[in-house]
């Protein structure tokens, strides 16, 4: 199986780091193909966690090659700060890991922004990682690539003319004092040096890689639903975390790819503003916030938690062309004497089935909502299909139904040793 991708179906979170974890093992390489450091993509071996904000999360498997592909947007100082936390506690990072020369830089004064721009009443309530303002520039054809690094004279050009105007928006609007272009360059010296040996055309490698018959494996940032296009604009993130970005991020063909893999919570989360129909404010949603520890593993901060929402996995299985799903945190559900499930929406009397595309019509839907019985049994050593409680059955069933393609992967933990392989093809087959 060479071309195999694993996306985030919701707003991110979903456990996506976990199942690349799992299946790296017998991958060739893993790469990231959108988003930067936003992503905080949490992979728990025994008692040791490891969280990977831009080092793809294949790296605790030694056979595979790490790759940052052209789509991803990296912090340098972030990036040489996971790679030394992670040589530190004895992981291997030389040769595996690499980084496309097409790849823009997350600068200081993207950061600035982003953090400026997340003071205002109307934020969308970023990572506060600089992303928006990168991939504003890479639009705007005034960005810096990884590759544009190596050449300290046409940098420093290259910087001086971005700050030429944005140092007059940090003065004039967001009163904070303007970059000098010669500091932002010695600052990210001792970066550049570091990362200099990572640099390589990505695009090439991953296409021989594919031509040989490797496997590789795409592992996404974010989810379907802060997808740029699809997503619930402006609520987004800047990047595509689709399957159709993985082309456009990896460069390669569309014709490539095998399997698409969908990571579906068993409920629903959402860190930052926008609208979230299933979103519950009572003590259901506090006992998911603390059962399933959702905190931001980038910004810490709480998760918004909601019911398993039906639409929202109908458009991702659409957008992304998913062939298969993965259900994660099925655990976090143990105690619950029933559990919802959103079928439909009520908006102004009418009852939608698909999701609509427009934040403001989102936010004012009401989630129809189905019961189902919870098992209340402790999931979490399970590790056969068959050993699952009937009640968790029929709750994984009914998420395979919604979506309409097989499960292949349960999730009972946070643990590289908590997943269930579903029986084939799918559990609603068995
Ligand atoms: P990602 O961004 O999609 O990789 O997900 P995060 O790492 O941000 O968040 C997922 C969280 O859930 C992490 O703390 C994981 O350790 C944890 N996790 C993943 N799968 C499971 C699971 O099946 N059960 C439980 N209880 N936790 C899980
Ligand atoms: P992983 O890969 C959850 C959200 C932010 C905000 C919006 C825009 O761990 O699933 P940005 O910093 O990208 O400009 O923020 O997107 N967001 C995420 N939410 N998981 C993520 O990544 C996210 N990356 C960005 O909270 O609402
Ligand atoms: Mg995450």
């Amino acid at each position: 199986m060479p071309a195999q991708v694993v996306v985030g179906t919701q707003w991110g979170d979903e456990g996506k780091a976990k199942i690349v974890d799992f299946l790296a093992e017998n991958a060739d390489a893993v790469v990231r193909f959108n988003g930067g450091a936003n992503a905080g993509h949490t992979v728990a071996v025994g008692n040791e966690q490891f969280i990977f904000h831009l080092v793809p999360s294949g790296i605790l498997r030694s056979r595979a090659m790490c790759i940052l592909s052209g789509g991803v947007v990296v912090e340098l100082e972030q990036l040489c700060a996971e790679v030394a936390e992670l040589l530190e506690r004895k992981i291997v990072v030389d040769e595996n890991l690499l980084i496309s020369e097409n790849c823009h830089v997350v600068m200081p004064y993207h950061k600035a922004l982003d953090i400026a721009r997340n003071k205002r009443a109307d934020s969308i309530g970023t990572t506060a990682r600089g992303i928006g303002p990168v991939y504003s520039d890479k639009h705007a054809y005034m960005g810096i690539r990884v590759g544009d690094l190596l050449d300290r004279k046409g940098l420093l050009e290259k910087i001086r003319a971005a700050l030429s105007e944005k140092n007059i928006v940090f003065d004039q609007i967001y009163h904070i004092p303007p970059f000098d272009p010669e500091q932002v360059v010695a600052e990210l010296e001792p970066y550049i040096e570091k990362i200099k040996p990572f640099v390589a055309n990505t695009s090439l490698l991953i296409n021989k890689l594919l031509d040989e018959g490797k496997t590789v494996l795409f592992e996404g940032a974010q989810g379907a639903m802060l997808d740029i296009n699809h997503g619930t604009y402006p609520f987004v993130t800047s990047s595509h975390p689709i399957g159709g970005g993985v082309c456009v991020g990896a460069g390669i063909g569309p014709q490539r790819i095998e399997k698409i893999l969908g990571v579906v919570k068993a409920y629903i989360t959402r860190v930052g503003n926008g609208p979230m129909p299933t979103e519950l404010e009572d003590e259901t949603g506090e006992y998911l916030r603390t059962k399933g520890g959702e905190f931001g593993a980038t910004t810490g901060r709480p998760r918004r938690c909601g019911w398993f929402d039906c639409l929202v996995a109908k458009h991702a299985k659409r957008l992304n062309g998913l062939t298969e799903i993965a259900i994660t945190k099925l655990d976090v559900l143990d105690e619950l004497e029933n559990i919802k499930i959103c079928q439909a929406y009520s908006y102004r009397g009418e009852t939608l089935t698909e999701l609509p595309v427009q934040a403001d019509v989102l936010s004012e839907c009401e989630p129809i909502l189905t019961e189902l019985p919870g098992w209340q049994e402790d999931l979490s050593e399970i590790t056969s299909y068959s050993d699952l409680p009937e009640k968790a059955k029929s709750y994984v069933s009914s998420l395979e139904e919604t979506v309409g393609c097989p499960v292949t992967f349960i999730g009972v933990g946070p643990k590289r040793s908590q997943v269930i392989l579903a029986p084939q093809p799918g559990v609603g087959a068995s």
